[in-house]
């Protein structure tokens, strides 16, 4: 079924580039077939001499893996592509005319994002335009500031997606359910129970061929200021009151705001690697160095890790270390929560070895709970074991899931304009000192587990 009626004319601006092909068309594919399936009409415009033959192929070829389902079949039928220069109001005035309740989505690298921006400042927005925008949301505090200034001179703040694709992950938004629909977890969900806890995104994936675009980020700003620090929001954040995107939002904000670099020094709560060549799942990787297309001067890391206070009552005093890396040889996506000791242990009891820990990870979506029982044989001894629970996957993939929240004009799942910048004030300190030579770039073998001086907890995970 699909809600029939005056089609939403979705726009992107850069239709050529990887990130439509990536993410932005397999997940409007996903959406188009599910149920209650938005109308749509697909506009592409990209500085690219594309003609319609290939931008069609391009977009059957991302709605492939969903089928054929009827209003898939619509948007290819009619989708057109458009030869234009998004930073010309003109060019985008002729683009949006005739458009009935427009989504633009920017699918451009910062810089061009905000011309284009300056440049619909001279066209008159059709009623209802949303405008979406991908990370990087500029490239810094003041740039983000100045870029939040200008959309809200274009439509208002609920009108703005700010996308995070990990806000539709299924895992990030079960963490919510987790938290607040169990007694038995939040309690000790505290700085008087968590010795500390790690948010960890290592992938086997190297660079894919994306040089143009991850030279220029690099880990900390690819994964941890924009996904990581989302998932660390969801964490720690006090119950918000409701799911509506103003109570929800403001209870991640909060947490945001009180976040910081862990004692303050980066020399200590920061580390940056690059990977060098080696072998990942049987075949040789050349060093990140040598890849096509990067910059080798630039000194881009394929690894980062952070440490993190979370300075609220309820967090003072916990570490919270954020690690992303690429070509890591084991694949490893989870929050892990680490409790403290218990005060004592009865005399008498033997073989406690490892402090009790919560397992979230991101795909497979997966609760682990480490603890402690008495085991088989020897009741005097005690041995480590596991809960599991698997989350059901969500009906759409994260791609569709924001997506969806944009075509029904709900914000819940985009990033606010103030939470955009206060995660460039987290990392800032950091990008500062690496930028100054503070903290030297190390390097790891691809396919290892990265650095040896990780600053992580090792952990007995498996997963
Ligand atoms: C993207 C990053 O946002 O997220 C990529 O740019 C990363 O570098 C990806 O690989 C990870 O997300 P997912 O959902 O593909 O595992």
């Amino acid at each position: 079924m699909t809600n029939e009626g005056s089609a939403q004319t979705l726009l992107i601006l850069g239709a050529s580039g990887d990130l439509t092909a990536r993410l932005l068309l397999p997940g409007l594919g996903a959406l188009l077939a599910a149920r209650n399936a938005p109308a749509v009409t697909l506009v592409g415009a990209g500085m690219d001499d594309w003609d319609e033959a290939r931008w069609r192929q391009r977009v059957t070829d991302a709605f492939a893996g969903h089928g054929t389902a009827a209003p898939a079949a619509r948007v290819i039928a009619q989708t057109r592509y458009a030869r234009a220069d998004v930073t010309r109001a003109d060019d985008l005035r002729q683009l949006l005319s005739g458009a009935d309740r427009p989504v633009i989505f920017f699918a451009l690298p910062p810089a061009v994002t905000a011309k284009a921006c300056e440049a619909l400042l001279d066209v008159r927005l059709p009623e209802g335009t949303r405008l979406v925008l991908e990370k990087p949301f500029g490239t810094g505090t003041s740039s983000a500031a100045a870029l939040n200034r200008l959309l809200t001179r274009l439509v208002p703040e609920d009108r703005v997606h700010r996308v995070d694709h990990f806000l539709g992950k299924s895992t990030v938004l079960n963490l919510v359910g987790l938290r607040f629909a169990n007694r038995i977890f939040e309690p000790l969900l505290n700085a008087e129970h968590v010795e500390s806890v790690d948010i960890v995104f290592d992938e086997s994936l190297a660079l894919e061929g994306r040089a143009g675009y991850y030279d220029r980020a690099g880990a900390l700003a690819d994964m941890i200021q924009s996904h990581l620090l989302q998932i660390l929001a969801l964490l720690t954040m006090e119950s918000p009151l409701s799911l509506d995107p103003q109570e929800f939002r403001d209870a991640t904000a909060d947490v945001l705001r009180a976040t910081r670099l862990w004692g303050g020094d980066p020399k200590t709560a920061s580390l940056r690697a690059r990977y060098t060549a080696g072998e990942l799942g049987g075949l040789q990787l050349p060093g990140y160095a040598q890849e096509p297309g990067v910059d080798p001067a630039r000194g881009t890391e394929t690894l980062a890790e952070m440490v993190l206070a979370v300075d609220t009552w309820r967090w003072a005093g916990v570490p919270f270390r954020l690690r992303s890396g690429k070509a890591v040889g084991r694949s490893r996506k989870e929050a892990v929560i680490t409790f403290k000791e218990p005060p004592r242990m009865p005399a008498g009891l033997h073989g406690h070895g490892e402090a009790d820990r919560l397992r979230i990870s991101f795909g497979p979506d997966r609760l682990a709970l480490d603890f402690n029982i008495n085991g088989p044989a020897d009741p005097f001894v005690l041995d480590p074991v596991t809960l599991e629970a698997e989350f059901g996957p969500g009906d759409l993939p994260p791609y569709g899931e924001v997506l969806r929240g944009v075509f029904e004009d709900d914000p819940l799942l985009s990033v606010r304009g103030d939470t955009a910048e206060q995660c460039w004030r987290i990392v800032e300190p950091v990008t500062a000192a690496w930028r100054d030579g503070q903290v030297p770039l190390l390097e790891y073998p691809a396919g290892s587990a990265g650095p040896a001086e990780s600053l992580l907890s090792p952990t007995r995970t498996d997963g």
